[in-house]
């Protein structure tokens, strides 16, 4: 209750979702690989699945590596929760891997293919060390995993 008796209303948890390099072309882009789902399909589903799991989902893409660091930077102490597919900057990226350090959160990296079973030089990922988890393989229903993995993470400790 607040201060006159009236229950108060929380403020909605919210999920932060980033999307790397590329992914704006999902649909037209290597179909066989990434599945031909577009990246408004995949936002579209995942406002849908946050309404469900009580969770205000934002989304942004970018294909620079700075742009994605302002967008971390920007979203500190406004959000509850992050879900980053980093495409290419996945492999390459100690910038984006830093700036994810300043949040302390559930941190999910999604990856719609297995990138363990592809070239050598996708294995390695600058972001696995600084994530809650990774879900890799999955295809763009990789992102409702995700959304409902961090929403576990985020209502278990609401309700403690
Ligand atoms: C990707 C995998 C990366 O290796 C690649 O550079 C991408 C997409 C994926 O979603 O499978 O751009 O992150």
């Amino acid at each position: 209750m607040g201060k006159n008796g009236m229950a108060q209303q929380a403020a909605p948890l919210t999920v932060l979702v980033l999307h790397g390099p590329n992914l704006n072309m999902l649909g037209k882009r290597e179909p066989e690989i990434y599945g031909k789902e577009t990246l408004e399909n995949i936002n579209s589903a995942l406002m849908e699945k946050g309404r469900e799991l009580a969770l205000h989902v934002e989304t942004f893409q970018s294909n620079h590596e700075g742009a994605i660091v302002d967008r971390i930077q920007a979203a500190f102490g406004k959000i509850n929760g992050l879900i980053i597919n980093p495409g290419a900057y996945t492999h390459t990226s100690v910038a984006i891997r830093d700036a994810l350090l300043l949040l302390d959160m559930p941190i999910v990296e999604i990856h719609l293919s297995n990138i363990y079973k592809r070239e050598s030089f996708r294995h390695h990922s600058f972001i696995a060390g600084v994530a809650t988890g990774q879900i890799s393989g999955f295809g763009a229903h990789g992102y409702i995993l995700a959304l409902e993995a961090v929403a576990r993470l985020l209502h278990s400790v609401s309700n403690q």
